[in-house]
């Protein structure tokens, strides 16, 4: 739609840039003008920098340099069109559209969904009577009660009850005299189709959810069964004039400026779950409408922050649903992270059993959604040549599509290194259109030991490869692989622990040597582990999930769940230094006695003085270290 200058002129002097940027930020009139906190959520200050004109009607920051006009304002902060930025601010002025603009196909499509938003309006305020007026031992207040709603949280999100009889609502419709047309297309009621006429109700006996849109207005509805018998468990209105599903997000009206002043959404999956953590007062939060994020909602999202947090359920649905979600935030030019909770459970129940502080945590854990999904395809990688090219042919969309080329390029340096793969070699892969039909097929090389060959005490196929997984293009060599297999148990624990934290990492710098490690992979491991913390303790803390993809059994780089006095959730740093030590001890004892052996083995040949006197001295360290 193309306005004409005079449209635009008179439609952006009929509004006042002030009055649209209070509700984002409190303005206050100093000397110069009016002044307040940037709105804009990449830019969090603690003092005001953030000018607005009256006069001029522009802001401008002068922390970040955000400036420019009401227009741009709609554009940068809520990410409108041009046009719909016009077309917004004339409502806003209830300025008429230009007659030439519009046909009259648009003007009855634009009466129909005004007459749908009005009758879904008025749903609402049934439903949430309906709820009003039920007495305290009706089963939906015990319902309610169950599962912890309070009066408050059933008040901001407009919660209420479809009765249970049939025609509940069309008999409030003809109380109002309203046409039962348009509460059809409303999806509101059904028309009967046994040949007899009349309506009923489609929402019966169930929790009524109004979805609504950012603006506030009812687009459609989510109902919950109450009697667990019903099906489905929630029944949500089909499409309509007014209702995208892919557009909505649920919540989103009651949590925005949540999102905008936390600079975060928290996304999770279900209408339930966005009500009880936004009572339990995490309130950047939002539901999407089905298991996945759509660009649209991508959009919306960005219009108040670009950071994301997906709460995942553990289920197939929730892993898929983080697949598909991936590439649109990322193309959405987002930041997604992305975290299962633990114990299968979804946010609602987590938040209720494990509180509020404990679900910021998990929140706070989020690691980037990219390496969360990566993860779950890293499952029983071992970096051979035709998995690495699969992997590559599922991230290429997934990179390709970042429209950051600064972000695109960290991302490729990490999935590089996860995949054990050179990141030349990546950049290409991912540049070039290869033929993975024939590399998924490629018979893999059998003249070579493959990681399925398990290696001699002593000897492995990384180190026979020597360090491969740094020098050797990945694509033309060997794949990368720790094997960590056979490693005896006391090498595994000290290796874990070491590699936990920093203070145990220095307990073991301290009181350990890595000539202890009799086993190659752990010794690679923990030789690794050194330069790195040497160089940067930083990295250090990513160490293990670096790690992950060239170890042939990644669990064993993570520290199983060592059992507190108080049962496993208990963290005890010193019990947990005193096991670390423990491991270190037994394996210095392995280590001791392999000494002893080949000593002997000598001193069968070769009885000097120098060697009996280094046995004595090996025995004596032995019998210290199992005394003391
Ligand atoms: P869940 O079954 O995980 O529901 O579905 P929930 O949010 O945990 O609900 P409670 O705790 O049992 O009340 C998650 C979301 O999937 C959609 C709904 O949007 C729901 O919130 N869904 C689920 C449906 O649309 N229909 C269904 O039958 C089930
Ligand atoms: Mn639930």
């Amino acid at each position: 739609m193309r306005f004409s200058d005079d449209f635009i002129r008179r439609v952006i002097e009929a509004n006042n840039l002030v009055d649209i940027i209070s509700q984002y930020t409190q303005l206050k009139p100093t000397g110069g003008g009016l002044m307040g906190r940037c709105p804009f959520p990449d830019h969090q200050e603690k003092t005001p920098s953030f000018s607005v004109s009256e006069q001029k009607q522009v802001y401008n920051c002068f922390g970040c340099h955000k400036s420019g006009n009401i227009v741009s304002f709609l554009r940068d902060y809520h990410g409108y069109a041009f046009p719909e930025a016009i077309e917004w601010l004339a409502k806003r002025a209830s300025i008429p559209m230009p007659e030439s603009d519009r046909s009259k196909e648009d003007d009855a499509a634009a009466a129909k969904r005004k007459k749908i938003f009005e009758v879904n309006r008025l749903a609402t305020v049934f439903f949430v009577e309906q709820l009003a007026r039920t007495r305290s031992d009706h089963y939906v207040r015990q319902y309610l009660q169950k599962r912890g709603l309070s009066e408050e949280t059933i008040n901001a999100f407009s919660i209420g009850l479809a009765p249970r009889e049939w025609d509940s609502f069309v008999t409030e419709l003809n109380a109002k005299k309203i046409p039962l047309q348009i509460a059809e297309e409303a999806r509101l009621i059904v028309a009967r189709k046994d040949g007899r006429s009349g309506h009923f109700d489609m929402f019966r006996d169930r929790l009524m959810f109004p979805i609504l849109n950012t603006m506030g207005e009812a687009v459609a509805f989510g109902g919950r069964v109450l009697n667990p018998e019903d099906n489905p468990k929630y029944l949500n209105s089909p499409e309509t004039p007014v209702f995208e599903k892919k557009k909505v997000l649920y919540g989103l009206h009651q949590t925005a400026r949540y999102i905008r002043s936390e600079d975060q959404a928290v996304i999770v999956e279900g209408y339930m779950d966005a009500v009880s953590l936004y009572q339990a007062g995490i309130r950047n939060v939002a539901a999407v409408m089905s298991s996945s994020l759509t660009m649209e909602q991508s959009r919306i999202i960005k219009r108040m922050t670009r950071n994301v947090v997906m709460l995942l359920d553990g289920d197939q649905a929730g892993i898929d649903g983080a697949e598909r979600s991936l590439p649109l935030l990322l193309q959405g030019d987002l930041y997604p992270k992305g975290v299962f909770l633990p114990g299968n459970k979804d946010p609602d129940d987590f938040v209720r059993s494990e509180g509020a502080e404990a679900l910021q945590q998990v929140i706070a854990s989020a690691q980037d959604l990219l390496f969360v999904v990566m993860d779950r395809w890293l499952v029983g990688y071992r970096g051979e040549p035709a998995e690495k090219l699969k992997l590559v042919d599922k991230l290429k969309p997934i990179l390709n599509g970042i429209p950051d080329p600064r972000l695109r390029e960290l991302y490729m340096q990490e999935v590089a290194q996860r995949l054990g793969a050179q990141l030349p070699w990546l950049r290409q892969a991912l540049s070039t259109t290869g033929s993975s039909e024939n590399s998924f097929t490629a018979p893999a090389n059998s003249s070579r030991g493959g990681p399925g060959n398990q290696p001699q005490r002593g000897s492995s196929v990384s180190s026979s490869q020597g360090g491969v997984r740094r020098e050797a293009p990945p694509a033309a060599g060997e794949p990368s692989q720790i094997v960590l297999k056979g490693a005896p148990t006391a090498e595994l624990t000290a290796m874990a622990l070491a590699l936990k934290s920093r203070a145990n990492f220095e307990t073991f710098s301290s009181e350990g040597s890595l000539e202890w490690f009799h086993h190659v992979g752990v010794h690679k491991i923990l030789t690794e582990a050194i330069s790195v913390y040497g160089q940067d303790p930083e990295r250090f803390d990513r160490l293990a999930s670096l790690l992950v993809s060239s170890v042939d059994q990644p669990g064993l780089l993570f520290a199983r769940e060592f059992s507190g006095p108080k049962g496993p959730e208990e963290f005890d740093s010193e019990l947990e230094t005193k096991w670390l030590k423990d491991a270190l001890k037994r394996v210095r004892e392995g280590f001791l006695r392999s000494q002893l052996q080949k000593l002997r083995a000598e001193l069968a040949t070769d009885p000097s003085p120098e060697k009996l006197e280094r046995l004595a001295n090996l025995q004596k360290d032995i019998t210290r270290l199992t005394k003391g």
